[in-house]
This record gives C-alpha cells, sequence and structure tokens, in this order.
C-alpha cells in the first residue's frame, strides 16, 4: 500500500470506536478502527457477521443510533474535489446540522444493507431521488426528475416511470434494492459505501451493479468502500482490503497481497473457506469453528483467540495485541507474526 501518497486522501479515520451501554454491559461494536479513503481506489471491508462493518460506516456519515457512543476521528479532508485547509472532522458534527447533511449523500453516499432504512415510507421514490439530487447535484426539479428516472433504469428497475410514483412499500425486495443503489449513485459522492450492495440480487444484476460503481469510481475519481462477506467480491473489486475481526481491523494491506501473502490466522483460515471450483479436493475447504463471540465484557488479549488454531496461552491471552506495519503499509495484529515474535 503506498503510504507515501497524502494528497489523494479524501477520509482518514483514526482509533475509531463506537460502544453502547447495555444493561448487560459495555458493548464494543468498533473498538479502535482505523482506515483511509484513497480518491480512485476501492477499499473492501470483509469479516464475518457481527464484526463492526456496518457500525463503522454508520460513523463515517454520522447515523449510529442511540445509545452508540462514537470517539476518535473521522477526518474529510476534501469536499466537492476540494481540498479543506482544515479538514472536517465527522464525529464532531452535530448529528442533524447543517454540515453533516451536506457531506451525508452528497460527499459520502451510502447503499445500506436493509433498504427499508434508506427510504422513508411516506414518501414516493421520485420525491426521494429527487430530494437529494436537487440538494447535491441539480436544484432544477424538472432535470432533477430525468436524472432520478435514468439512474433508475441504469440499475434496471423494472417500469422506471411507474416506479418513480410509487411508494417504497410498493416495491419488491429487489427492486427496493436497485432504486436505493439509484439514489445512491445520482448524487455522484466522492466516497461511495456499499455495505453489502448485492446479496439481494441475481447474478447478472449483481455484475452489473458492480460494474455501475466501477464505472463511477473511473468517470469521477472517486473512491469506493466495499462491505462484504464474499471474498470472491473482495478480490473483483477492492484495491486495499482491511479483514474486520470483532470490532477491529485484523489485517489491512492491499488486494494482490491478501490473497498471495495473508499473515493473520483469521485471514489465512478466511481464504481456506472460499469454495472453489477448482480446489482439487473437497476435504481442503476449511471451517472456522465457532462464532464471533459477542463483543461485550471481553477479556484482553487477541480477539481471535478462542477460534485460533496457533494460539499460544500465555503470548496470545495476555495482552491487547497492536496493529503493526509488517512492511509496505502491510498491517497486521497478531502475536505470532514473524516480525513481533519476542
Ligand atoms: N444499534 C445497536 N445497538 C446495540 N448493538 C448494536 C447495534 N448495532 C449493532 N450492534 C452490535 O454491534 C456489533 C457489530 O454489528 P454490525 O452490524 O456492525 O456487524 P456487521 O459486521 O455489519 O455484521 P453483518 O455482516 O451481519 O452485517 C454486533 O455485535 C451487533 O450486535
Ligand atoms: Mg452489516
Amino acid at each position: 500500500m503506498a503510504e507515501t501518497r497524502k494528497n489523494d486522501v479524501l477520509l482518514e479515520v483514526k482509533d475509531l470506536k463506537v460502544h453502547f451501554q447495555m444493561n448487560e454491559g459495555l458493548l464494543k461494536a468498533v473498538d479502535g478502527v482505523d482506515l483511509t479513503v484513497r480518491e480512485g481506489r476501492t477499499l473492501g471491508i470483509v469479516g464475518e457477521s457481527g464484526c463492526g462493518k456496518s457500525v463503522t460506516n454508520q460513523a463515517l456519515i454520522g447515523i449510529v443510533p442511540h445509545p452508540g457512543v462514537v470517539t476518535g476521528q473521522i477526518l474529510l479532508h476534501k469536499k466537492r474535489g476540494v481540498a479543506l485547509e482544515k479538514p472536517i472532522d465527522i464525529v464532531k458534527l452535530p448529528r442533524n446540522g447543517k454540515e453533516i447533511r451536506s457531506i451525508r449523500g452528497g460527499d459520502i453516499g451510502m447503499i445500506f444493507q436493509e433498504p427499508m432504512k434508506a427510504f422513508s415510507p411516506v414518501h414516493t421514490i421520485a420525491n426521494q431521488l429527487c430530494e437529494g439530487i436537487m440538494l447535491h447535484v441539480e436544484p432544477n426539479k424538472k432535470k432533477a426528475w430525468d436524472i432520478a428516472l435514468h439512474a433508475l433504469e441504469q440499475v434496471g428497475v423494472n417500469n422506471p416511470r411507474q416506479r418513480m410514483n410509487e411508494y417504497p412499500h410498493q416495491l419488491s425486495g429487489g427492486m427496493r434494492q436497485r432504486a436505493m443503489i439509484a439514489m445512491a449513485l445520482s448524487c455522484n459522492p466522492a466516497i461511495l459505501i456499499a455495505d453489502e450492495p448485492t446479496t439481494a440480487l441475481d447474478v447478472t444484476m449483481q455484475a452489473q451493479v458492480l460494474k455501475l460503481m466501477n464505472d463511477l469510481k473511473r468517470e469521477f475519481n472517486s473512491a469506493v468502500i466495499f462491505i462484504t462477506h464474499d471474498l470472491g467480491v473482495i478480490a473483483e473489486m477492492s484495491d486495499d482490503v482491511a479483514v474486520m475481526y470483532l470490532g477491529r481491523v485484523v489485517e489491512y494491506t492491499d488486494v494482490d497481497t491478501l490473497f498471495h501473502n495473508p499473515k493473520h490466522p483469521y485471514t489465512i483460515a478466511l481464504l481456506q473457506s472460499i469454495p472453489s471450483v477448482t480446489r482439487k479436493a473437497k476435504s481442503e475447504l476449511e471451517v472456522i469453528e465457532g462464532t464471533v463471540p459477542y463483543p461485550m465484557n471481553m477479556k484482553p488479549g487477541c480477539g481471535f483467540y478462542s477460534r485460533c488454531k496457533k494460539r499460544v496461552d500465555g503470548l496470545c491471552n495476555v495482552q491487547d495485541v497492536p496493529l503493526v506495519d509488517i512492511g509496505n503499509g502491510h498491517k497486521v495484529r497478531c502475536m505470532l507474526d514473524e516480525a513481533r515474535r519476542p
């Protein structure tokens, strides 16, 4: 990963934490995440269910629900392509103030994992798409309407003209997902966050949506944060990859290094668990035993300890493990890594 390029950095996330005080204890959904989002590049975020992918990205657009407490820094370095003298720290912005509302949708667009989160049930699809387009791209109502219709056509919504006048609940799940993708893409955001954007789509539509995102990235030199469970999609879409486990990044590097020289036992286990048509014997497919623990009242040490085949008692379960750069920006959070062996 090129650490030296500085002026293409759009967003920097530093020591981001999102904690929820629950009756049973403190739930650390995100616990010290660092990420760098660069122009024209796709950052893939991968990890099993519950590792904090969605909550991390909710923080980026200031929509972490109550009682979530967000700390750390989310520094926006450019607004509408223009470098800011002083970066804006999104963590510090009032939740529904003017500034965050202009960033949300305009500078940072989001395709949500659950489409109903993006839509209001009481307004038509046209109203909701046009509202964003008029705020961020084209103030003229008629032109905004045309952009919205074109966006629906692009993502394969059937009968787009009729859909414009319908309410979100009148659309099927797949069509709603497409309408939401259209809503995010139509504002040409500098950073597009796509949270599992293609899970409800069939394979051909999936390919078209991924292509659309790549076209947007190329045309506007925008950045994409792509969240998925699917390492195949990560391989195809990403330039850089952050592997998350239990609210933390455990490995962070460029996509080639991740697939050819993975270091963290969790990344290695994830890679070994991908079914492949070229894999010779079924027995080569590994399963990661157990599930991601609930991030509450956690003991010190590596979060992956309980499931790691290489764990060493007295080394890995004693203290929190830092994320260490092992060269060329390849970062790993593991006590066993050679470079860190005491
Ligand atoms: N609003 C909330 N209140 C309390 N806990 C939450 C809330 N949202 C998420 N969590 C918890 O935070 C942790 C991370 O959740 P998150 O939704 O970010 O996971 P994820 O990586 O996106 O998983 P998935 O792949 O299933 O979408 C989980 O343990 C989840 O139960
Ligand atoms: Mg999620």
